[in-house]
C-alpha cells in the first residue's frame, strides 16, 4: 500500500498543474553599483547541522520505499555529492515496517559518504522509530513532518491530531540528532512556528504554499473525489519565512522550502530570515524529465547565478547577503500590514 503511493506521490506530482503563488515576487532587493567585491572570491558556504557546506540549498524530502524511489534517490544523492548539499529522504516509515525497501534509502548514504544526510518520518512517530530511521543512515539529523492537510483527504489518511504536539517534544527531547520539523507545502503560521520553539525545536521547515500541492496530488490519486476547490489553501513561503523571522527567536534556523525553482527565490529567502533554502519538486523534475546530467547543469547554474545575485545585492558571503535591506510590495505587502 504504503509502496504504491510512493509511486503515485512521483507520477500525480509529475502531472499536477496548478500553479501556486509563493510570493517570492513581492519581495524587491536593490541593485549594488559599487560592489567592491571579486566575484571569484565570493563565499557561498555556511554552517548547517554541525558541518560546513558550500551551498545554502538542500534537496528536501521526497521519496524511498519503491524501486522508482530508488531510481531517484541515486540521481538525487549523485546531484548532492557533486555540489555538496545537504539532501532529506522521504518518510522512513516504509523502510521501519519493510527491510526490503531499506536499499532505497541506505543507498542515499551510501553515495553521500560524509555529507549530510537527513532522516524523514511523521509527526506521530515514536521515540525508538526515530532513533531506528537515523540509525539506518547514521543520519545528521531528522525532519519530522506535519502534514494535516494532506493527511485529511487521503481516504487511509490520519484524522486525529490530538496530542501530536506533545509526541514530537517527546522525539526533540530524546533525540541524539538536531530534529527539523517541517510542513510539506502549506506553510506554518508564526503561532505554530512559536508553539514549537517553545517545546524546544532549534530548526523548522517551513514548507509553504506556491510550489508543490499535496491537495492537486491527491486529487490526481482518487479520481472519484473533488477537492479542486481546497487547491487555494496554504500559507504562501515568503509570507509564512518573513512572519517566522519577525518572531525573532534566537537560535531559531528557519529552512526556506515550497516553491522555491532558482536563483532569485534562494536569495530571496536568505536575504528575509531563512539560514538555508530546500527545494523537492522542481528539482524531481528535472531528475525525471531532463536527467542526471542535465540537472547537474541545473544546480550549477542556480549557484552561479546565486553568486552574481550576491554581488549585486552588494554581500560577499551568506552572513553579510542575511543583513541586506529588501521592501515587499503587492499582496506580501498587504498580507504582512494585515
Ligand atoms: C514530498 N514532500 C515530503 N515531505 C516530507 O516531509 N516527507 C515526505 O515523504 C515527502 N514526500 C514528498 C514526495 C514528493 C513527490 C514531493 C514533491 C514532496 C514535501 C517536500 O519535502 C516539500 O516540503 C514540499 O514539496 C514543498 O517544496 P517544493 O516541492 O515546492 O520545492
Amino acid at each position: 500500500m504504503r509502496k504504491y503511493r510512493k509511486t503515485e506521490h512521483i507520477e500525480n506530482f509529475l502531472r499536477s498543474t496548478y500553479v501556486g503563488d509563493a510570493l517570492f515576487s513581492d519581495i524587491f532587493l536593490y541593485n549594488d553599483s559599487i560592489p567592491e567585491i571579486n566575484y571569484d572570491e565570493i563565499d557561498t558556504s555556511v554552517d548547517f547541522l554541525n558541518k560546513r557546506v558550500k551551498f545554502p540549498l538542500m534537496i528536501n524530502a521526497m521519496t524511498g520505499g519503491s524501486n522508482l524511489s530508488e531510481e531517484i534517490n541515486r540521481n538525487l544523492a549523485n546531484v548532492a555529492l557533486e555540489f555538496d548539499l545537504p539532501m532529506a529522504v522521504g518518510s522512513q516509515t516504509i523502510a521501519l515496517e519493510d527491510e526490503d525497501s531499506r536499499k532505497s534509502f541506505e543507498i542515499v548514504r551510501e553515495i553521500i559518504k560524509d555529507g549530510i544526510v537527513i532522516s524523514n518520518l511523521s509527526g506521530f512517530s515514536s521515540v525508538e522509530d526515530a532513533k531506528k530511521a537515523v540509525e539506518l543512515l547514521r543520519a545528521d539529523a531528522i525532519q519530522i513532518h506535519l502534514n494535516p492537510a494532506q493527511e485529511l483527504v487521503q481516504t487511509e489518511g490520519e484524522r486525529n491530531f490530538c496530542g501530536i504536539l506533545k509526541n514530537v517534544e517527546e522525539i526533540v527531547k530524546k533525540s541524539e540528532v538536531p530534529v527539523i520539523v517541517k510542513e510539506v507545502g502549506f506553510g506554518m503560521s508564526p503561532k505554530t512556528v512559536k508553539k514549537l520553539y517553545d517545546i524546544g525545536v532549534r530548526y523548522v521547515d517551513i514548507s509553504g504554499y506556491g510550489g508543490t500541492n499535496f491537495f492537486e496530488i491527491e486529487n490526481l490519486r482518487d479520481p472519484n473525489s473533488d477537492i479542486s476547490d481546497l487547491f487555494s489553501w496554504g500559507i504562501p513561503t515568503a509570507l509564512s519565512l518573513i512572519e517566522a523571522k519577525r518572531l525573532n527567536l534566537k537560535d531559531l534556523c528557519i529552512i526556506s522550502a515550497g516553491g522555491l525553482k532558482n536563483s532569485m527565490d534562494i536569495v530571496k529567502s536568505i536575504v528575509a530570515g531563512a539560514s538555508m533554502a530546500a527545494i523537492s519538486g522542481e528539482v524531481l523534475s528535472y531528475i525525471v524529465r531532463g536527467g542526471y546530467e542535465y540537472t547537474l547543469k541545473y544546480v550549477d547554474g542556480i549557484i552561479e547565478k546565486t553568486k552574481m545575485l550576491m554581488m549585486l545585492s552588494g554581500a560577499k558571503n551568506i552572513a553579510e547577503l542575511q543583513k541586506v535591506d529588501y521592501k515587499v510590495t503587492g499582496k506580501l505587502k498587504e498580507l504582512l500590514e494585515g
